[in-house]
């Protein structure tokens, strides 16, 4: 897969971009990652790429010439088409569903703002997605291009391995996952599950199942509507309210 970021700060992506599961990607031809300084596409000599609104008010708005210039420019650099995503607060909000879907594209344009906000032409002429990654407002798009860039990534086939367990993921199926243990068996009184010893795989893969929908119970119990469970699972889920009722 292709990504790349137009930023007026690419140094931002320098770390992330080559740490861990990131440079693995890249290291492996899995990711073809490239940012662009939307100050290049400029063509005053102040390099000037924002101005005051009309209308007034505060703040300074990203000039539609230059992104425009800068996305146009980009696109043509790649040989697939892309969508073209900006990171803003009023976009489409991220999500497992919306990781996976990204995932399927072989190319990814996406475009981090700061200050104000955009000129409305730049959304009408050049992008065809917006997403945020939740309802609150960062500085920049870039720590929410980093994030959707790294939950995008899981998805690519090979990066994990056949065993990277994205399927087992938190969300993956609706639900939360369970808890994880690994050695010492015993940690300040605190043991590992006895079920975890015993090798029983299919009491083992039961056992987890029961605990990923207690947690999501406990913890987002609004996942539950969406989530696609058995007969025996809505009776669990019908006995974890009792147990609720009688240890309120
Ligand atoms: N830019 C500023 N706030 C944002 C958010 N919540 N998501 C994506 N991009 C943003």
């Amino acid at each position: 897969m292709r990504i790349d970021v137009l930023t007026l700060f690419p140094q931002m992506f320098e770390i992330p971009m080559s740490t861990s599961m990131m440079w693995k990607a890249r290291d492996r031809g899995l990711l073809d990652f490239h940012t662009h300084d939307i100050r290049d596409y400029t063509k005053d000599k102040h390099r000037k790429v924002d101005d005051t609104p009309y209308g007034g008010g505060g703040g300074m708005v990203l000039r539609v010439d230059v992104v425009v210039d800068a996305v146009e420019n980009v696109l043509r650099m790649g040989q697939s088409p892309a969508p073209v995503i900006l990171m803003s607060p009023q976009g489409r909000v991220f999500n497992h569903h919306v990781a996976v879907e990204l995932a399927t594209h072989e190319r990814l344009i996406l475009v981090c703002g700061h200050y104000e906000g955009f000129d409305e032409r730049i959304r009408e002429l050049v992008i065809t997605d917006e997403i945020s990654i939740g309802d609150y407002v960062l500085t920049g798009g870039e720590l929410a291009a980093m994030v959707v860039i790294d939950a995008v990534m899981r998805h690519i086939p090979g990066l994990l391995g056949a065993e990277g367990g994205q399927d087992r993921d938190s969300h993956a199926d609706g639900l939360l996952e369970g808890p994880h243990y690994t050695r010492p068996t015993v940690y300040r009184g605190l043991t590992v599950p006895d079920i975890l010893q015993t090798g029983n795989h299919q009491a083992i893969a039961q056992w987890r199942r029961e605990q990923s929908l207690r947690r999501t119970w406990q913890r987002r119990p609004d996942l539950l509507l969406k989530a696609n469970l058995t007969e025996d699972e809505k009776y669990l889920l019908a006995q974890f309210a009792r147990e609720d009722l009688k240890n309120p």
